[in-house]
This record gives structure tokens, sequence and C-alpha cells, in this order.
């Protein structure tokens, strides 16, 4: 039997899961992570706390599935994106805690970038619009915080990385310093076209390129982890951005495929194939898992197929349930919200708009709040539940609609599925009501684990386990299909009620 192991650092916790070749989940592990909140609008991780915890995972995952090291063939590695660290090439000590990606303080320094007109260019040449979501202004924050920092840098000392760096350097003792494209490209720094570090970004964000990691495409051979971390040696061989790598784990492969991950927030791509489209409805476009092509002897070096997603994310979506849990006390466990919700045939009229935070795509309406409307004498507290729960696939099928929006301006085809993952796809109350709304089937694979699994069909691919996506595409199982029951002209009506109620959100 070949073995394929994934690490899976996310933003709440690692984990590590050990593959069969049929992408069936052999054995777990997983460590929460400590979050740090040094002021309001911060989110911190301790870098030697996220290597800690992950290779403690690995190494259990492999212990419980009972297999060596030498039996995994390779390893793939995702993560949370856009997570900065900086450490010492010579010591591997981070300069500074990691700056997550929910952290808003390199904020100003974005809004000068916008000020100064440069969101244009940003767009075309990174798919991105300017934030503080991405690696660029977070790194470009700590060399102007951290003394000392920028001076080490432009003396080629440090080292800059997301969190598949990190852990690449980690598992190499310091001899890989590396990342993909997928991750590569949140980073506002990164040409997507041409797939490589951009010179007038690096020098607008006054980043020196010895800090740079090299990019490689998401399926390679990246390197091998040093002996002595796993018991054996161990080819890397894929590395994606947890979103790109559920994409790919959900063998949305073509043009027009899409995927919704259903967690804390939402996020949902849409697979544009080697196309690169800029969004005009206030998505972003990003790259998505790339493949190195086999080598062919004598035809020399070839450039990896180049793949692009258009992609959206909902902020609060599973958060509204723990909303309902710990602000409302309406439910003493999250898993209680289905059977809340299902008292009661519908939300009674009640709409509930999450903006806790703001709106993200396709509002971008940062300054609003959460509004509750259509509350009657009748209204309970299951009508809120059940509006709270409608609100995440209200709010995901605003983003497939402007994701349509985007597919018909460049004259492709509709979006004619939504495979879904992540903890929040197993209500099935939810998957109904999005297919309902969507007005197409909504699919629920047997493996809901995708981010892991992507990364583990990436090392598989590049390792030789599987010959071709088509391989993988076989693979993939429906193990519940959601179609519409609802007439399309009462969904169009609820949305047409949704937008209302966004439109009540003030600041
Ligand atoms: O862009 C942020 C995303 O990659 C984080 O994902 O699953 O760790 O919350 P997750």
């Amino acid at each position: 039997m070949t073995y394929l192991l994934a690490l899976d650092q996310g933003t709440s916790s690692s984990r590590s899961i050990v593959f069969d070749e049929q992408g069936r989940s052999v054995a777990q592990a997983q460590l929460e992570l400590t979050q740090i909140y040094p002021r309001p609008g911060w989110v911190e991780h301790d870098p030697l706390e996220i290597w800690r915890t992950q290779l403690a995972t690995a190494r259990a995952a492999l212990h419980q599935a009972g297999i060596a090291a030498s039996a995994v063939r390779a390893v793939g590695i995702t993560n949370q994106r856009e997570t900065t660290v900086l450490w010492n090439r010579k010591t591997g000590q981070p300069v500074h805690h990691a700056i997550v990606w929910q952290d808003r303080r390199s904020e100003p320094a974005c809004a000068q970038l916008r000020a100064q007109g440069h969101g244009a260019a940003i767009q075309a040449r990174t798919g991105l619009l300017i934030d503080a979501y991405f690696s660029g202004s977070k790194l470009q924050w700590l060399l102007d915080h951290v003394p000392g920092a920028r001076a080490q840098a432009e003396r080629g000392e440090l080292a800059f990385g997301t969190v598949d760096s990190w852990l690449m350097w980690n598992l190499t003792h310091g001899q890989l310093h590396a990342t993909d494209v997928s991750n590569a490209a949140r980073s506002m720094l990164f040409d997507v076209h041409e797939n490589r570090w951009d010179d007038a970004l690096l020098a607008l964000l006054r980043i020196p390129r010895s800090l740079l990691p090299e990019v490689l495409p998401s399926s390679a051979h990246f390197g091998d982890t040093a002996p002595d971390l796993l018991g054996h040696g161990i080819r890397i061989g894929g590395v994606a951005g947890d979103q790109q790598s559920a994409l790919f784990g959900q063998a949305c492969f073509g043009a027009g495929m899409t995927k919704n991950t259903y967690g804390t927030g939402c996020f949902m791509l849409m697979h544009l194939g080697a196309r690169f489209q800029t969004s005009q409805n206030g998505l972003l476009t990003t790259s998505a898992a790339q493949i190195a092509p086999t080598p062919v002897a004598g035809a020399g070096p070839t450039a990896p197929e180049r793949a692009y997603a258009l992609e959206g994310s909902v902020f609060v979506a599973g958060a509204v349930v723990q909303w309902l849990r710990d602000g409302l006390r309406a439910i003493a466990h999250s898993g209680e919200v289905e059977a809340l919700a299902r008292s009661v045939p519908d939300a009674g009229g009640v709409l509930l708009v999450p903006a806790f935070t703001g709106l993200g795509a396709p509002y971008w309406k940062p300054d609003a709040r959460g509004t509750i409307t259509g509350l009657t004498r009748g209204s309970t507290l299951a009508h809120i539940a059940r509006a709270a729960l409608e609100s995440i696939a209200y709010q995901s099928a605003a983003l497939l609609q402007a994701m349509g929006r985007d597919a018909a301006a460049a004259g492709a085809a509709p979006v004619h599925e939504l495979r879904v993952d992540g903890g929040a796809c197993a209500n099935d109350l939810l998957m109904q009501f999005q297919a309902d709304l969507l007005g197409i089937p909504v699919l629920r694979p047997a493996v809901i684990e995708t981010t892991a699994l992507g990364a583990a069909y990436l090392a598989g691919l590049s390792s030789g386990v599987y010959r071709s996506t088509h391989e993988i595409a076989q693979l993939w199982r429906a193990e519940r299909r959601f179609e519409p029951s609802l007439d399309s002209a009462r969904a169009q009506e609820l949305m047409a009620n949704w937008e209302r109620a966004v439109r009540q959100t003030t600041a």
C-alpha cells in the first residue's frame, strides 16, 4: 500500500492526515493553536508553536496509522494563507510572532497605496485588491517596526515566508526556502501572469528581494524532510494554500468548477482554467494550484500549466452559530442549531445579516454592522436561529451570483453545480437551502477533508502515485446531492429580500 501524508496547518489548529492512494483517510491527529490578540484588530501566532504542533501531529498520525515513514511516498503541505513569518536564516529563530491573515495593522499602509492610485495596476498584475489581508503589507510592517529588521534584511540575514515556507524550512533543517505559486499569489508582490516576484511591487513596498523564497509549481519535488524528524527522509511533493488545496481536493480542475468551504467564514473559489480574468464584481483573482509538467526526454524545461481561480469570502459564516451560542445563548452547543432551526417551517420573514465585522465580497461594506429585519410579534428564537443559518447560504449565493456575472462577461458557461466542504457542510438544512437559493445541485463529497486531501493529491501527482488529474477526478465521490426544490421565481424573491436587508445594514 502507498500512503501520502498531508500536513494541514490552519488558523485554529495544526492537523496531519495519512491518506491511502484511494484518497481515504487512514489516520489523523490535530492540535489547537494559541491565538494571540495583542491589540484590537491584531492577530498573531507563535511560529515555533506552529512548527512544534505540526511536527507533533505528523508523528502522531504516522503512529496511529501504524506505518513507518518509509511507507509514505510523499508529503503534501497546505496552510492558512497570507500569515507572515520573518526569521533569521542563521539561527532559524523568528524575529517576531507571525502576523495572521486576519490582522488589520497594515491597513494604513494599504490606504496610502490606494490613495496613490496603485489599485488598478496591482489588480492587473496580482489579481488582488489592495488590502491588509495579504502578506506583502504585513512583511512591510515587520521590516518597519521590528528593531533592526530592515538593516538585517538588507544584509541578507532574514528570510520571509508564509506558513508553508516556514514549515519547509524547518522540515529540512533550513535547507529549503521555497513556496508555491498559490501561496505567492497571496502576497500582493507576485506577478501571477509571469509567475515571478514583481520588482516594481517589491520597490513600492520596499521589500528586499533577498528575503523571498523560491517559487515552485504546487505539485513538484520541493525537497526532502530531514530523516531525523519523521524517522525517514520523505519527499515534499506538493504545497498549496488551503483554499486552493481544497479546490484541488474537490477535483475542481476545469473552468467553471466551483467549491465552497463552510468554516468560521466561507471561501468560495471558481476555477478559471488557464485564463486570468479580473473581476468586475468585487472578487479576487488568484493562482490555483499549478502542476509541473512531467519532463519529456530531450524536450527541455516546460513551464507549469497556468491555472487561476476567482475567489470570494464570507467573513461570518459558522461564526454566526457561535454568536447564537455565546452571544444570544440560544443553544448550548453549536450542533443544536439544526434542530432549533428545524423546529419552525421557515424563518417567518426574519432575515439576519451577520455583518459583525463589515461585509466582504461582493458588497465591500467595511463599516456595515449586523441587522435583523422582519421581526413580528410571532418571531421566536427558532426563527432567528433559522435566519442565522440561512444567512450563510444567502451570503454564499451572493458570491456565486457575482462569479456568474464575471463568467458571463467572459462568455463562459454558468456554474452548474457547487461542491461543498468544511464543518458546516454537514448541516443538511443549510445545504438544502443553499441548493434552493442557487437553483443548482449542491454536492457534498464522501471525504470532506478536502483541504488536506488536495495537498496529498498534489504530492501524489509529483511522485508518481497518480498519473494525471483525470485519475484523481475518478476518485471523487458525492456522499449526498442536494437538488434545488424551490421554483426560481421564489428563489429570486428570497434573494431580493436578502439584498434589501443588506442595504439596511448601516455603520
Ligand atoms: O486566507 C485565509 C485562509 O487561508 C485561512 O483558512 O481554514 O485556516 O481559516 P483557515
